[in-house]
């Protein structure tokens, strides 16, 4: 039986070699594996006589059980290592300093929205919404806007694909703000219908507007913030002063001119397109086209289901990409939708 003392030795010895938990496995097999040394000595057992198998049997199976006490113990051993080392890996330094975090920031857009939310709800203006996919009667026909416009065409919009793939012509991408005008007028109208004499309507509406466009002051996607001011009694004046108190609390100066230059929008009457100049600085003297105006007209009101007879107000719609890149002396326009975080981390 010296030769099973040995064996069991020698297993002990080769399962304390390694601390690899598949090694030891196979270092397991050797020995008590299915052809394994011991296993093949039990399987010589049918072979001696009967008074002797007990004997040897008894001897085998006892070097078996300690090489099986050895190979649990180096199991838990090298388990015992693996934790240990992952534990220290692992290992969490409360004491050390942070590594700070990255802030965000706002993008200078939402930023310019944000002031002119701000400013317009000071002068009693709530804010507006809707949907950036629009029914032509809202985007178009409510606005006044005839069947044979060019900014119909496939040309400046882009329309919706039905379930076929085939063109939507009712569905579209909003092309500016204004068929929230006629949205919150719906809504407005549809609220107030038990009243003799409905409430002021004194809106803004920010947004993201489409169309078919791109160059340096072009994008297919760009913001726009609608105004409008119903009520029986509002002019032209009101929209002049209204606007120009507007731009001079924007840019935070009384050093700037503002001009209204007649022009046609299908949805007012009269129309104008008003223009800012400042009188210092690096822009001194430009005239810049920053919004379109003029009183509502009254196909529009009557589309709502509002008494043009009764009811009068004036309407604009303003580009503020274009407020943002004056403000803050942005010259392309795509700077604004590119996501590079070297341009966009100047504003923050
Ligand atoms: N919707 C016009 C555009 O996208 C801008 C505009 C002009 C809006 C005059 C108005 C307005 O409300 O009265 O070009």
């Amino acid at each position: 039986m010296q030769n099973l003392d040995q064996i069991a030795e020698e297993a002990a010895a080769a399962f304390a070699a390694t601390d690899d938990p598949d090694t030891l496995e196979q270092i397991k097999a050797r020995f008590i594996g299915k052809s394994g040394q011991i296993t093949e000595l039990l399987k010589g057992l049918s072979r001696l006589a009967p008074e002797e198998r007990k004997t040897a049997g008894a001897a085998i199976n006892r070097a078996k059980e300690s090489i099986e006490n050895a190979l649990n113990a180096r199991r838990e051993a090298i388990r015992r290592l693996a934790l240990d080392a992952r534990l220290a890996s692992e290992a969490l330094d409360v004491t050390l300093p942070g590594r700070g975090e990255i802030r965000g920031g706002l993008h200078p857009v939402t930023r310019t929205l944000e002031r002119i939310e701000g400013l317009f709800r000071s002068i009693g203006f709530e804010v507006a919404d809707g949907p950036e996919i629009e029914a032509d009667f809202q985007n178009f026909t409510a606005l006044n806007t005839p069947e044979d416009h060019p900014a119909r065409s496939m040309h400046d919009t882009f329309y919706l694909l039905d379930e076929n793939g085939k063109v939507a012509e009712d569905i579209l991408l909003r092309t500016h703000t204004s068929p929230i005008q006629v949205r919150y007028m719906q809504a407005h109208v549809e609220k107030f219908s038990h009243l003799e004499t409905m409430p002021e309507i004194r809106i803004i509406a920010p947004g993201r507007v489409y169309r078919v466009d791109s160059d340096a002051t072009h994008s297919p996607m760009f913001h726009q913030v609608e105004g409008l001011w119903i009520g029986e009694n509002v002019s032209f004046a009101d929209l002049k002063g209204v606007i120009a108190d507007f731009l001079r609390r924007f840019f935070e100066s009384d050093d700037l001119q503002v001009r209204f230059r007649p022009s046609f929008f299908p949805f007012t009457e009269p129309s104008a397109e008003i223009d800012v100049a400042f009188m210092s600085g690096a822009l001194k003297g430009r005239w810049l086209e920053i919004a379109g105006c003029g009183m509502v007209h009254p196909n529009v009101l009557r589309h709502v289901n509002i008494d043009p007879e009764k009811y009068i107000g004036f309407a604009f719609g303003m580009g503020p990409d274009r407020l943002t890149m004056l403000r803050y002396g942005v010259n392309d326009l795509r700077l604004f939708f590119d996501g590079d975080l070297r341009f966009l981390r100047q504003f923050v």
